[in-house]
C-alpha cells in the first residue's frame, strides 16, 4: 500500500507514491488534515507525525512551551501583556518583568510565522515599543537573540539524525540580513563537505534535537540549531515541513518507512523495530564507567549502548557470573514506549558522575 503524504509544500511531491508498505499509513509534513481511520482516531492507519505534533511544531508559542516543559536548550522567551509593558518569562503569568528590565537584543516572533516572515531583530527598548505597536499580544513572543556564529539544520527521528546541513551565510548578504539564516541568504553545506564544520558537541546537539522532537511529539522533523565556536548551542525551532532538495528527498524516503514500521510494531504490541538493539544485553557486571568520549556512535543504533557503557575491569569473577545481568529484553514487560535507548543515552550523557552502579542504571532505564 502506498504511503499517503499530506503536505502543502511542492517540494514534498517527490515523496508521493514513492513508498510502499504492507499496511495503511500517512505522513504529515505541515498538514493537519484529519483522516478517519488513523490510530489516533481508533483506526489502524499508522501515522508519522500526528495532527497534535504538527500543531505543536507550527505554533511557536506551543513549541516553546513544550521545549520549556521538557527542558530543551532553547532561547529564553517571554509572552507579552496586552499593553506591551510587561513580559512573562516562559509564559509564567505569576512573574512579570517590566519593560525597563528587558535586555537586548531580542527577536520578536509572530507565533504562526514561518520561513522568516514574522521575525524581527529588536535592539533597544524603543525598537521593542515600535515593533509591538498595533500587535495582538497573544500572537507574539519575544526571545533572547543568540549571536552564535554557525547554524545547522538536523533532520531527526527518535533514533537520532539522518541528515544534516550547515547553513553558511553568503558573503554578499547585507548587514541587516545577517542575523538570521534561511534559503535567501545561505549556502547549504552537507556533512561530507569539509566546510560543514562539525561542532565538537555534535552528539549532545543530536541528543537535544531528539529531546525537542519528543517534546513536540513529532516522529520526523528538522531542527534549526545555532552553535558558537566553543560548541555551545541552542535549539531555535522545530520544523514539520522543511523544504526538500534532492538529497533531503532521498533521506526522507529512507527514514519515513523506518518510522512507520516502528510505529506499526508499537501499535501491534511488538518490541519496536528500533528495539533490535533492545534485544542486546546492555549491562553485564555491577559498576560501569560511562565513556562519554565515544558517543560518536550515537547514530548507529546497534552500537549505542555499548559505546556508552564499559564494564568495569575490577568486577570480580563471582559478580560476573551472577545471573542478575540486566537485559532490557527480559524487561519487556515494561511498556514498549518506555524502552527507549535514545533517552537512556541522553540520561547517561547528563549523568553527573563517571561511574554508575547497576541499581542506579536500572533506575535510569525504568524511570
Ligand atoms: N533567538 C534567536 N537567536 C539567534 N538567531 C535566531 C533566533 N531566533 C531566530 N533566529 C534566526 O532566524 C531564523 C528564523 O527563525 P525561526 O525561529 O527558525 O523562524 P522561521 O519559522 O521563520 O524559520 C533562524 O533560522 C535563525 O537563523
Ligand atoms: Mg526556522
Amino acid at each position: 500500500m502506498k504511503v499517503q503524504i499530506r503536505s502543502h509544500h511542492p517540494s514534498h511531491d517527490a515523496l508521493r507514491g514513492a513508498m510502499e508498505l504492507p499496511f495503511k499509513s500517512v505522513v504529515r509534513l505541515g498538514s493537519t488534515t484529519n483522516l478517519e481511520d488513523t490510530v489516533t482516531n481508533g483506526g489502524d492507519r499508522i501515522e508519522c507525525n500526528t495532527i497534535e505534533s504538527i500543531k505543536n511544531s507550527s505554533n511557536k508559542l506551543l513549541m516553546k512551551k513544550r521545549f520549556t516543559e521538557f527542558s530543551v536548550k532553547t532561547a529564553d522567551w517571554w509572552t507579552i501583556s496586552t499593553d506591551g509593558n510587561s513580559f512573562y518569562p516562559s509564559d509564567n503569568r505569576s512573574t512579570s518583568i517590566p519593560i525597563r528590565d528587558m535586555q537586548y537584543p531580542l527577536v520578536g516572533k509572530y507565533i504562526y510565522g514561518s520561513r522568516n516572515t514574522g521575525n524581527t531583530l529588536i535592539k533597544s527598548k524603543e525598537e521593542l515599543v515600535n515593533w509591538f505597536q498595533g500587535k495582538n499580544a497573544s500572537q507574539y513572543i519575544v526571545e533572547k537573540f543568540f549571536n552564535y556564529s554557525q547554524e545547522f539544520r538536523l533532520h531527526c527521528t527518535e533514533e537520532g539524525y539522518f541528515y544534516a546541513c550547515r547553513k553558511g551565510l553568503k558573503s554578499d548578504t547585507p548587514e541587516n540580513q545577517r542575523w538570521y539564516r534561511n534559503d535567501s541568504n545561505c549556502v547549504w553545506y552537507i556533512e561530507s563537505n569539509p566546510l560543514f564544520n562539525r561542532p565538537s558537541t555534535w552528539n549532545l546537539i543530536v541528543a537535544e534535537c531528539v529531546k525537542a522532537l519528543k517534546a513536540v511529539k513529532l516522529d520526523i522533523g528538522g531542527f534549526d540549531v545555532r552553535v558558537n565556536g566553543d560548541g555551545k548551542f541552542i535549539i531555535i525551532e522545530s520544523n514539520s515541513a522543511c523544504s526538500h532538495a534532492d538529497i533531503t528527498t532521498q533521506k526522507y524516503l529512507e527514514a519515513i518507512p523506518n518510522v512507520l514500521k516502528r510505529k506499526y510494531d508499537i501499535h501491534h504490541g511488538y518490541i519496536p523495530a528500533m528495539g533490535r538493539t533492545v534485544n542486546t544485553p546492555i549491562v553485564n557486571g555491577s559498576d560501569f564507567d560511562i565513556d562519554r568520549s565515544q558517543t560518536d556512535t550515537i547514530d548507529d543504533s546497534a552500537e549505542r549502548p555499548n559505546a556508552l557503557l564499559e564494564v568495569d575491569d575490577d568486577t570480580s569473577p563471582e559478580e560476573e557470573t551472577m545471573q542478575d545481568d540486566v537485559n532490557i529484553h527480559a524487561r519487556a514487560s515494561v511498556p514498549v514506549n518506555d524502552i527507549d535507548i535514545m533517552s537512556i543515552v541522553e540520561k547517561l550523557i547528563e549523568y553527573p558522575q563517571e561511574r554508575i552502579s547497576k541499581k542506579e542504571l536500572l533506575n535510569l532505564i525504568l524511570r
